[in-house]
């Protein structure tokens, strides 16, 4: 479920104005700028989320100069639009291959099954893989989804580590594309890799991890949903 709807236009991220953008653009900067001396990510959340990562091995400054970027702004030079995601507000990092060890709690939804989960989900990822899912109806879907139309890779990581940055997009709608940018929480994403081109798939499978705690290194990035620097 990653389709646009009116009420995120209307009620959701989509009131962001060109002032906010600006804002989450320099959240996105300071985050990055912090992503750019990183090695070692350590996210928490209360739903039982502990995951470490490496993080390292981007090209300097990969991190602040893609997030200072205005999006769909013009380029000046070639004349041409530049990218974005709509909602705006988002701050992902991809991992090293076979460096993410812990468990990963989805805790409000995900691409499968859609709409409001009962039951968290607990990924437990070694070296990089998952190789354990556990919960339950949701659990069992998420499983199903994976086997049925993933490969290999699917089960990598891979992905994506993102924290979004909207405060126009509320809590508990329960629809992907707006969970996604929200402020303070987690799409971490499993299979195919956001930037290193090295762990390739045919899915890329996220779910929400909701009022994540972020570290890097010895910076405190995000703090039970409440971003710090
Ligand atoms: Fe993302």
């Amino acid at each position: 479920m990653e389709e646009i709807t009116a009420e995120i236009l209307t009620e959701g991220g989509g009131r962001a104005r060109a002032d906010d953008i600006e804002e989450i653009v320099d959240m996105g900067r300071r985050i990055g700028e912090v992503y750019d001396r990183t090695t070692r990510i350590h996210i928490t959340s209360k739903g039982g989320t502990d995951i470490t990562a490496d993080i390292s091995g981007m090209p300097p400054g990969y991190h602040s100069k893609r997030r200072r970027q205005i999006p769909f702004a013009r380029n000046p030079e070639t004349g041409r639009l530049g990218g974005g995601t709509w909602p705006f507000g988002e701050v992902h990092v991809e991992p090293l291959p076979e460096t993410t060890n812990g468990v990963v709690v989805w805790d409000v939804t995900a691409h499968h099954p859609p709409g409001r989960w009962e039951n968290p989900v607990a990924l437990t990822i070694k070296d990089g893989r998952v190789v354990d899912i556990e919960g339950s109806h949701e659990a069992k879907a998420v499983r199903w989804y994976l086997e049925t139309y993933g490969d290999e890779n699917s089960w990598a990581v891979g992905g994506e580590m993102a924290i979004g940055t909207n405060k126009f997009c509320a809590p508990n709608t329960f629809m992907m594309r707006s969970e996604k940018k929200r402020y303070g929480q987690m799409h971490f994403g499993i299979g195919h890799g956001s930037d290193r081109g090295i762990v390739n798939s045919i899915l890329r499978m996220e779910g929400i991890v909701d009022s994540v705690t972020v570290v890097a290194d010895d910076t405190v990035i995000c703090e039970n949903g409440e971003i710090m620097v």
